[in-house]
């Protein structure tokens, strides 16, 4: 059966090497069977965290800022596979991609409130919460191990603490302006990422 795939892209540019990473993951995973949701996240209404903690009344919207994030907490619910796409910024994820990550805390916090108070609500949310899968597509301009050691770390990091189990990465480097990715094995690796999931 196909599975429902998130992605977040990260990037602020439309056509840059993150966008034709996503295309070519995309183009795999659909071919394949699976229905890909896509949002760029960068191009979204999407604020920082504020840190009030007062989230997850409502599962369906559970931050209390009202913008573009409740499409994403709803994708992010039924998703078997979520894939965070983004250019490397400062050896990290782009800040705006850092911002949707941050806001899925909001989903945390209505996992805990139905798991305190158990029963099928507990169930159900603990169900929405595990099993998932996770991909990384990232571009970077710096072609060294050293260059993707931090986000490396991070991700592994994410994939731990959340629950998510690694489906694959696509790692590349020598990728600097809007259109130097053309051509490139790694858009072949990130059309066969998607198709294997
Ligand atoms: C603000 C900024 C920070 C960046 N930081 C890094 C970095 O730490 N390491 C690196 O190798 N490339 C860095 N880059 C280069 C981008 O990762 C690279 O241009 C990438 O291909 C952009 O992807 P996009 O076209 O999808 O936006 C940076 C670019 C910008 C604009």
């Amino acid at each position: 059966m196909g599975k429902s795939v998130l992605v977040l892209n990260g990037s602020p540019r439309r056509k840059g090497n993150t966008a034709a990473l996503v295309d070519a993951f995309a183009e795999g995973a659909e071919r394949a069977g699976h229905a890909v949701a896509r949002f760029d996240v960068a191009l979204m209404d999407v604020a920082p965290c504020r840190g009030c903690l007062g989230g997850g009344a409502d599962a369906s919207s559970p931050c209390v800022q009202k913008d573009d994030m409740d499409a994403v907490y709803a994708a992010y619910r039924a998703a078997d596979v979520v894939v965070l796409a983004s250019p490397m910024y400062c050896w990290s994820f782009t800040a705006q991609m850092k911002a949707a990550l941050d806001r899925l805390f909001a989903l945390m916090e209505a996992g805990m409130r139905a798991a305190a108070a158990g029963g099928e609500a507990a169930a159900a949310a603990a169900a929405e919460a595990g099993g998932k899968e996770c991909a990384l597509l990232m571009p970077a301009e710096e072609d060294t191990e050293r260059n993707f050691a931090p986000v490396v770390s991070y991700y592994e990091t994410l994939c731990e603490r959340m629950g998510w189990r690694d489906a694959g990465r696509v790692l590349v480097g020598g990728v600097y302006r809007t259109g130097d990715i053309a051509g490139n094995p790694a858009l072949d690796e990130a059309r066969a990422l998607g198709a294997s999931l």
